[in-house]
Formats: structure tokens, C-alpha cells, sequence
């Protein structure tokens, strides 16, 4: 199939490559003309596992190109991914302007090609990936209503799951495909787009629009929603001395409950959860439901920095912290990312340098991001191993849950002259910490 893709961010990148090594023949646009020169030359603006492999090999093999044309869009293809940026205002309403525009100026450009027109056969099916309100579709139709073409144009949602850092992974192995479709050609073709990845399971659900767009923040906002209840079950184990590592095994056996997404820890951060979280507090109030469980998982994942951080300040007593120098490892929102929005590490290293001497940071993938983003911060420098971090270092604080610190030997971390670990991510083995003679503050235990 011919795939036209607008919006060549995160979501639409990986969607694009990803469909083109299906054999289909994918164009990805966008308006901003150095991304597309960035691309068209195979970089990738951004960092994610094996993307820029895939992508290099489908521009090799002429399965996937890139352009700024949107009126090339429309003629390209007869299925379009809408994969653009819906920005938050703060009351968590969002800006759905790049979607309406992109609809409208289709409308504008069909309503006008005779050919289209004349064609009884010509169809367009679009389907939307961005994260939408409920009821957008609806809307969209009222659009395509206006310019009489809905019955040659489709709007459907088919949310998408992909996680930074897995996003390949993710997307060729699917836990489910959504398509919200009210029309049967679109359900079909949504069917035949997604056959090669889930011939073997079935895993695929169709619904209505509307359930469709809710299922994406529904999903996204019960995850960060236990992230928030252990993250709240962890200061109570903390206040009565007990291990949050056995408690979360413990209440994760349940089947019913399960394991995942019950890491406590410095809360969660990144450019999904708590935008998705606050558009359902903020729709849910506008639909006159009361969004006490939205508005208590922003406040307890709020409150979880300033909670972590006041364990460094109880440890030094606020008076002797003016002369400390801390080692600082990760800052990234998640581990095997290079994005920073919304990432706890970074709002913790701004707080802590108000307060200390110096602090050396180390980063292993997110530190051109980082270092543009705390270039204002002089007591901040970056350093490139962990051992430079804890170097000439009083404590540690572990911010980012890297694969290279899980095992990190004690022995080299008793250089740190206070002999302190401030473990935010809860990944260090406490006893064998302690055996070392280190002292150590993890969350919950
Ligand atoms: C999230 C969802 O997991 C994806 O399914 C969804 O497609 C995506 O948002 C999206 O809407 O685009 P992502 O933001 O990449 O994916 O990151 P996650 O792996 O879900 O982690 C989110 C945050 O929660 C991170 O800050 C992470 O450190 C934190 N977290 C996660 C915890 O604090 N504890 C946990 O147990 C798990």
C-alpha cells in the first residue's frame, strides 16, 4: 500500500519505518524543512534503539522517503497516518489545531481535484495516532460533512502504544491494535495494514471512535495511576521500616493485580503520562465526572520529588550541604532515551544545585539534551564515565535506572567521602551496600 505519514516526530518516524518494511511504500512529511533535510540525508533527530538502521535501509531500498509537501500527502496516498502534535495548555485542554488544519486543507485540496471527484472508487482513509480527546473524530466528520466528502473520506483513531526505548519492539509486536472505525471500509483496511505483524495472534480490537480515543488515556493514566499508589505505599513502608521490593512482589503475585508498573521510585516523567493524565482530569471535568483519582495521581507524583529530595536534606541537616559535592547519574525521563521532558532526574539535579557546591553529572545518552537544558546551572559540570562522577564526590545520587549502575561494585563507590548513596530509582542491593560499610536511602526501604 502507499502510506502517507504527517507529522515525522517520535510516533510518526517509527510508524513510517516500521510500515515501510512491510512492504508498503511510505512517504513521511513535515513542515519543518530541517528535519526533513536531516532525514533525507538518513539522520534521525532524535535517539531510539535500531531506528536508525531501519530507517536507513528502507531509504536504501526506496520503501520510505521524506517531504515538506503537504499537498503531496494527498495525492501520494490513499491511507494517511496523522501522527502530528496535540500541545497542553495548563489547564490540560489541548490544542488540536495541527489536526484541524491538516483536515481542512485536504478537504480544500480534494474538493477541488476533478479527478477524485469523478472517480466513484477513490477513497481516502486516514487514521489518527496522535493522542486525541474524545469525540475528535466526531468533530473531524462534521469537517468532511461540510465539504461533502464523507462518504469518499474516512477519519478513524488507531492509538498508538509505542514505548521509548522499545518502540521498534513494540510496534511489531503488539499487546493489542486499536482501530475506531465506524465505517467497514476502514475497518477492512486498517485489518490489511496491520495483518503482517499480528497473523499469529489475535490482537487486534475494532470499536467505535469514541471508545477508541478513550482506551489510549485510560491505559496511559491506570499505568501512571499505580505508579502513584506504590509511589504512596512506599512512604508508608518507609515510615514503619518495611521493603517496598517484597511488597511490590508480594501484592504483584496476584494475578489480578500484577507485577508491572509497580516500581516505586522518583515518579513518573516523559512526554506521555503526565500530559495524558492531566487531558483526562481536565476532560473528565468538563464532561461534569468528578476526576478525584486523575487529580490525586498528579498530586502524589508531584509530591514524590520534593519527598526524595528532603531525604538528602534530613541526611545533611541542611547546614553542612552548602560544601557538598555530589556525583549524579542520569537524567533522562527513562533509561535507553534521549528525551528529557517532564524527566524527574532533571527537576531533582536543578533542585539539589541550589543547595550544594558542585555537582558532577553523568549521562550516558540523553547529555546533549540535558547539558543544553542545564547550561544555565554553573555549579553543574558534565562528566563522561560514572567513576568521574563519583570522583572528588561526597554522595551519589542515582536518578536514571541505567543497566551499567544496577551492578555497580560497592567497593569503588567508598571513595565517596561521605560514603552516602541517594539510590532514587531503587535499584542498588541495600544490604550488600550497607556491608560495604556505605549508608544507604532508597525509596520505600
Ligand atoms: C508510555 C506508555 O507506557 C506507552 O504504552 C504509550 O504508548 C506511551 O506512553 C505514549 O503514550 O506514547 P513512555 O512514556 O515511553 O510510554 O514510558 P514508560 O516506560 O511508560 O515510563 C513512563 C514513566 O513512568 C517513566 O518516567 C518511568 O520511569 C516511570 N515508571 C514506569 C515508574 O516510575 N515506575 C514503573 O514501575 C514504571
Amino acid at each position: 500500500m502507499n502510506i502517507s505519514i504527517i507529522g515525522t516526530g517520535y510516533v510518526g518516524l517509527v510508524t513510517g519505518a516500521c510500515f515501510a518494511s512491510l512492504s508498503n511504500s511510505v512517504t513521511c512529511f513535515d513542515i519543518d524543512p530541517k528535519k526533513i533535510r536531516l532525514l533525507q540525508k538518513g539522520i534521525i533527530p532524535f535517539y531510539e534503539p535500531g531506528l536508525e538502521n531501519l530507517v536507513k535501509t528502507q531509504k536504501n531500498n526506496k520503501s520510505l522517503k521524506f517531504s515538506l509537501s503537504t499537498k503531496k500527502s494527498t495525492s501520494f496516498a490513499d491511507v494517511i497516518f496523522l501522527c502530528v502534535g496535540t500541545p497542553q495548555s495548563k489547564s490540560g485542554n489541548l490544542d488540536l489545531k495541527y489536526i484541524m488544519d491538516y483536515v481542512d486543507s485536504l478537504c480544500n485540496i480534494l474538493s477541488q481535484d476533478k479527478l477524485f471527484l469523478s472517480n466513484a472508487k477513490a477513497r481516502k482513509f486516514i487514521y489518527i495516532k496522535s493522542t486525541i480527546p474524545p469525540g475528535t473524530i466526531k468533530l473531524l466528520v462534521k469537517t468532511l460533512k461540510k465539504f461533502h466528502l464523507d462518504s469518499k473520506i474516512f477519519i478513524s483513531s488507531n492509538p498508538e502504544f509505542l514505548k521509548e526505548g522499545s518502540a521498534i519492539q513494540d510496534f511489531m509486536k503488539p499487546d493489542r491494535v486499536i482501530i475506531g472505525a465506524s465505517h467497514p471500509m476502514a475497518i477492512n483496511i486498517g485489518k490489511d495494514l496491520y495483518r503482517p505483524i499480528l497473523w499469529k495472534s489475535d490482537r487486534m480490537l475494532i470499536t467505535s471512535p469514541e471508545s477508541s480515543e478513550i482506551i489510549k488515556y485510560a491505559s496511559n493514566s491506570f499505568l501512571a495511576m499505580k505508579i502513584s499508589f506504590i509511589n504512596q505505599i512506599a512512604r508508608l513502608s518507609d515510615s514503619v521500616g518495611a521493603d517496598i521490593h517484597d511488597i511490590r512482589k508480594g501484592v504483584g503475585m496476584d494475578e489480578r493485580i500484577n507485577p508491572h508498573f509497580l516500581f516505586a521510585g522518583l515518579g513518573y516523567g516523559g512526554s506521555c503520562f503526565p500530559k495524558d493524565v492531566k487531558a483526562l482530569e481536565y476532560i473528565l471535568k468538563k464532561n461534569n465526572i468528578p476526576a478525584d483519582l486523575s487529580s490525586a495521581t498528579i498530586k502524589i507524583n508531584s509530591d514524590q520529588l520534593a519527598y526524595f529530595f528532603n531525604k538528602i536534606l534530613r541526611f545533611y541537616q541542611d547546614k553542612t550541604i552548602a560544601n557538598k559535592e555530589f556525583g549524579f547519574w542520569g537524567l533522562a525521563f527513562k533509561p535507553n532515551t534521549d528525551d528529557i521532558r517532564y524527566s524527574s532526574a532533571i527537576s531533582l539535579v536543578k533542585l539539589l544545585s541550589k543547595k550544594v557546591k558542585k555537582i558532577r553529572d553523568y549521562e550516558p545518552i540523553a547529555y546533549k539534551n540535558a547539558s543544553d537544558e542545564l547550561k544555565d546551572f554553573s555549579n553543574i559540570i558534565f562528566v563522561k564515565t560514572p567513576e568521574a562522577a563519583i570522583t572528588n564526590s561526597d554522595s551519589l545520587v542515582i536518578a536514571t535506572e541505567y543497566a551499567e549502575f544496577w551492578n555497580y561494585p560497592g567497593e569503588n563507590l567508598l571513595q565517596l567521602r561521605d560514603k552516602c548513596i541517594f539510590d532514587g530509582r531503587n535499584i542498588m542491593d541495600k544490604e550488600n551496600m550497607e556491608s560495604f560499610g556505605l549508608k544507604y536511602f532508597g525509596i520505600g526501604r
